[in-house]
């Protein structure tokens, strides 16, 4: 097992091995003062794990209730938030008490934000269940649900009091989203570690899931610790994201996150190789290193039409957009980029 300490707004571990499913109930309860505990988690996830995690809290004398909804991002809503806020107050849970989020991003989300905002804060536990889950959306306090008007629109910073991530859960991961998780562990190498890139290209998709959600979560936890509110240095979390978001939302969704941001780094990567901001040997090495973890690198939308779409993301500010640009493995930009220019550099990476 390896352990990773945060220091941000609150202190916590974030605990990553084999069989740590069995430690839940010691570990909630180590937190100190907790009675009750809520496991909140999905259909899918549930049914897979919702037994060992009941089980270990029990044995550790725990009180235990359950909100399960439907598998999901559509359950990531106010409805769903609301319906869990409730389950909460109905099972009386306390300031002291905690809640458990079992699952994916999704749950991981919609959990955090109701523990942020239930009697105006509670403590809650992240058991992340999916490769993006623990390298990404577990770690670092963003808490969301979705709005009609768009995706993560309601939302508040709140870290987690721990983050326990099995990687024996990830056995049971359909590959397809196992696939979608890679593309942002291709992400923290290209951003910080040009070791982990070669490592990838090394071994695939069987890369060690240990060391490397262990080094993908170290990364995330300096940035987080650099920039906790996302004013500076965690914008560069958003590599492969702008042109992403705008694939992911002319789709209307079909395409996972994870190919989504497949496209979009590979996007914004050959258009950094056009205009000279990385070489071209680099260039390829994104792409074919996406290709070989069969992450789509491309797709037939317009210009125009991936440009409309990634305009309507929330990273958007006045006339310009935070664009992150690899210069190298391991060494991006920040560049604010005129509206103006971002058909061209689109243009240029399809
Ligand atoms: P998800 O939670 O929907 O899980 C993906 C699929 O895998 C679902 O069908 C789920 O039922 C299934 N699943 C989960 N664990 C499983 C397991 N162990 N075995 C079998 N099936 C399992 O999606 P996700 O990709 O984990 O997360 C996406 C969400 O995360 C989005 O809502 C996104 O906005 C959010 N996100 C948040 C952050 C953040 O910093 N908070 C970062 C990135 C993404
Ligand atoms: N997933 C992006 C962030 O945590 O900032």
């Amino acid at each position: 097992m390896n352990t990773v300490a945060v220091a941000a707004s609150k202190r916590y571990d974030i605990r990553i091995g084999s069989s740590l499913l069995s430690t839940l109930g010691e570990s909630v309860k180590a937190l100190g003062k907790v009675q009750k505990v809520c496991i909140v988690s999905e259909s899918t996830v549930f049914p897979l794990y919702g037994a060992a995690a009941e089980a270990s809290l029990r044995e550790a004398g725990l009180e235990i209730s359950t909100f399960v909804f439907p598998a999901g991002e559509a359950s990531k809503n106010g409805t769903t938030f609301l319906e869990l806020l409730n389950a909460l107050a109905q099972a009386k849970l306390g300031r002291q008490d905690i809640l458990v989020a079992l699952g994916g991003g999704v749950v991981g989300d919609l959990a955090g934000f109701a523990a942020a905002c239930y009697l105006r804060g509670i403590r809650f536990v992240q058991v992340p269940t999916t490769l993006l889950a623990a390298v990404d959306s577990s770690v670092g306090g963003k808490t969301a649900i979705d709005l009609p008007a768009g995706k993560n629109l309601a939302g508040a910073f709140c870290q987690p009091s721990l983050v326990l991530c099995d990687t024996d859960t990830l056995n049971t991961l359909p590959e397809d989203v196992f696939r979608d998780g890679c593309a942002e562990v291709i992400k923290y190498a290209v951003l910080y570690d040009p070791q982990l890139f070669e490592q990838l290209e090394n071994d695939g998709m069987d890369f060690d899931r240990e060391a490397v959600i262990t080094r993908c979560v170290e990364l995330k936890r300096d940035v987080v610790m650099e920039d906790e509110f996302d004013t500076g240095a965690r914008m560069k979390l958003n590599l492969g994201h702008t042109f992403g978001h705008g694939v992911e939302a002319r789709s209307q969704f079909t395409l996972s996150h994870g190919k989504s941001v497949a496209i979009g780094l590979a996007l914004v990567t050959r258009a950094c190789a056009a205009n000279g901001i990385c070489s071209a040997e680099t260039s390829k090495r994104i792409v074919d290193l996406l290709a070989a973890f069969g992450l789509p690198v491309t797709i037939g939308y317009s210009p125009d039409e991936i440009l409309q779409y990634a305009l309507s993301d929330k990273k958007r500010s006045g006339n310009s957009v935070n664009l992150i640009l690899p210069r190298s493995i391991g060494d991006c930009a920040i560049a604010p980029t005129p509206v103006d220019q971002l058909k061209s550099m689109i243009e240029a990476g399809l």
